[in-house]
Parts: structure tokens; sequence; C-alpha cells
């Protein structure tokens, strides 16, 4: 099948394309190389998937519309999976403009495009941040999600809103996910996985913010790309829910689904097998709450099981040390 999925460069679009294009499909890809964060690293994951004559990357920005428009009237693609965003929760506070360029206008210019160009199926990833100051436990796609608490929760429940537009007005299937922080191999150093085995690695000291207590719905690669294939098989059509718990719009072939492990794990014990990994104690610096930040996350995968028969299954324990591992490898040991 030919799938252009946006956001190949990142960290979850790399994993993505690479199991896709080792499954048979024709894989177009769009990055930006936006520099948030280490370039050299994206450049790389773009290298392995170059390695394969079925993968096609395209440096564009989805903010750019002739471009963009331009690889769909080359691509000609069946299903898009957009992944491609600014990301990022604390980056939000300084640059909120680069969320409203990537995750409005590019993921508007998107839903445009597939107006015009229809595909059997459009997947968006959304996040678990969407949920915002919700405290009911664990986080349910029918929970109301009006509390985002920084632009970029804002900005993604945005493309969640205007994606529901598009697919009740032009009969679009569409699914937008919903993710619980994503580590492993391969992933971003912005995030605390990457940052806190940088640092315990190297015998910096690390932040810990609001003492440390927080839980986390940790989500390993492998199964989320897990959850991202089977999922675009289960192709949304209004007026058939899996259940009474399935988001399924009632106007139109649109719902999101939550992919998370659906076990949060606390910080501290989450450093705990970072620094067993790494074999060496952190250095901690205990500070207060940042703003933005929500004190839990945990998702319901009822509906993720009730449309693939998949539940994510891989515990910190196993997903830590898989990331330490490649965290040396890729630093030279
Ligand atoms: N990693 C997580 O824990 C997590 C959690 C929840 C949701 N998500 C969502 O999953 C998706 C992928 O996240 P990721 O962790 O791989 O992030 P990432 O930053 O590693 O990857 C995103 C990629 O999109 C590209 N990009 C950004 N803006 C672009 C634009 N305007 N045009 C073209 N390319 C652009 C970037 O260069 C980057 O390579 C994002 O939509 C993110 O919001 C991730």
């Amino acid at each position: 099948m030919k799938i252009l999925v946006t956001g190949t460069a990142g960290f979850i679009g790399f994993h993505l394309a690479r199991r896709l294009l080792a499954e048979g499909h024709d894989v177009a890809g769009i990055d930006s190389m936006v520099p948030y964060y280490d370039v050299t690293l994206k450049q790389r994951r773009h290298a392995i998937l170059a390695e394969r004559p079925n993968f096609r990357a395209h440096l564009v920005n989805l903010a750019d519309m002739p471009a963009t428009s331009a690889v769909f009237e080359s691509e000609r693609p069946e299903v898009v999976i957009h992944l491609a965003a600014q990301a990022g929760v604390r980056y939000a506070l300084e640059h909120p403009e680069s969320y409203v360029e990537s995750n409005v206008v590019g993921s508007f210019n998107l839903l445009e495009l597939v107006r015009r160009h229809p595909v059997r199926h459009l997947m968006l990833a959304s996040t678990s941040s969407a949920y915002g100051a919700n405290t009911r436990m664990p986080f349910e796609e029918q929970d109301p999600a009006v509390t985002p608490l920084t632009i970029y929760a804002a900005t993604k429940t945005a493309s969640e809103l205007m994606a529901h537009a598009y697919s009740h007005l032009w009969r679009q299937p569409i699914t937008a996910f919903r993710f619980f922080t994503v580590y492993g191999p391969w992933g971003r150093p912005d995030m605390a996985p990457y940052k806190f085995t940088d640092a315990i690695a190297r015998g910096l000291p690390i932040d810990i913010h609001n003492n440390g207590d927080m839980q986390r719905d940790f989500t390993y690669i492998d199964d989320l790309v897990e959850g991202i294939v089977r999922l675009a098989d289960a192709i949304p059509v209004q007026g058939q829910p899996v259940g009474a718990f399935d988001s399924l719009s009632p106007v139109a072939p649109f719902r999101l689904v939550n992919i998370g492990l659906g076990e949060p794990v606390q910080l501290l014990d989450f450093i705990t097998e970072i620094e067993r990994c790494v074999g060496k104690a952190a250095i901690r610096t205990y500070l207060p709450m940042q703003p933005g930040e929500v004190t839990a996350t945990f998702a319901n995968t009822r509906l993720l099981q009730a449309l693939t028969g998949f539940q994510p299954r891989v515990r910190v324990a196993e997903g830590v040390a898989n990331f330490v591992a490649w965290y040396r490898d890729y630093h030279g040991g």
C-alpha cells in the first residue's frame, strides 16, 4: 500500500516507517528537520530509512502549502499517518508560535490536501496532554478535553477538532490517537527518559520536578507502533461503534483512541530503573512543579483492545534496559 507518513525523521515516525517498510509498504515521508533538538539524530534516522528502496523522503514544511501539495500530487497516498508536530510540553512556554505553525497550520494544510485527495484512512497523532487538568483516572476517550494546560495541548486538541469537522463535512474516515509518554531506542533527547539517562551516565545532576511526586503511563515504542499498525485496519464507520465506550462520533467517521501501556509508574521508580541499567546513582535536584505539567497520566486502553485485540505489554524494566543499551551504543559505549 502507498502510505504517506509525516514526521519520519522524528522518533515515532522513524519507527513506524521502518516497520511499514519492512512489511513491504511503499512509504513517502515528510519532515522539515525542525532544529528543536539535535538534527543529526533526525538525519541518522532518515539515513536508515533511506536504505530501503521503497522509501522516499520529502524535506518539506507542512506549513508550506504549495510544497506539501506537490508531495500529494506526486505521491497520491492511499493512507496518511500524520505524526509531524512541534512536540514538547516545556518548550511551549518559550516558543508558542512554532506550535501554531506546525500543529494548527500544518495539520490544517494536511486536512485540506486529504479533502482534495481522499484516502482510505487518515490517522493523526494527538496526546494525553489533551486531557489537560482532568483528574479522573484512567483517562477515557469520552472524557471532556477542554482544559489544556499548555499551548502544545491546545494546538493538538485543535487539530483533533479540525479533523472532526473535516471528517463530518467530507466523509473522510479519521482516527486521532492520543499517545502517552513514549520512550525507547532512537528516542527524543528533550524527554525525561533520555535526559535522565544522559545526565546519570555523565555524572551530572538531574532535575526532578514536584519532588518526584508524578506518575506517567510510560509507553514503549514497539507497543505504540504495533497499536498504530493495527488501528490502520480499524477504519471508523459512522453508526458502527464497537461498544458503549467507543469515542466514535455520532456525526462523522471519526474516533479518538488512547495508545498507552495502561500502567502508570512513579517517576522515582522510573529513575531507579535507569540507575540500575546505567549502573550509577543519580545526583538529584528536587524542584517545584513546572507550569503546564500534570501530576499523572493513565490511559484506559479498553477501546484500543476492542478495536485491535492488542494490549501494550512492555513494562518499564524491559523498556528502560532496551533504551539504555541503545543509548550506550549510539554514544559509543
Ligand atoms: N513522544 C511522545 O511521548 C509523544 C506523546 C504524545 C504525543 N506525541 C505526538 O506524536 C507525534 C510524534 O512525536 P515524536 O515524539 O516522534 O516527536 P519528534 O519531534 O521526534 O518528531 C516530530 C517530527 O516532525 C517534524 N516536524 C515538525 N513540524 C513540522 C512541519 N511543520 N513540517 C514538517 N515536519 C515537521 C520534526 O522535524 C520532527 O522530526 C507528534 O505529533 C507528537 O505530538 C508524542
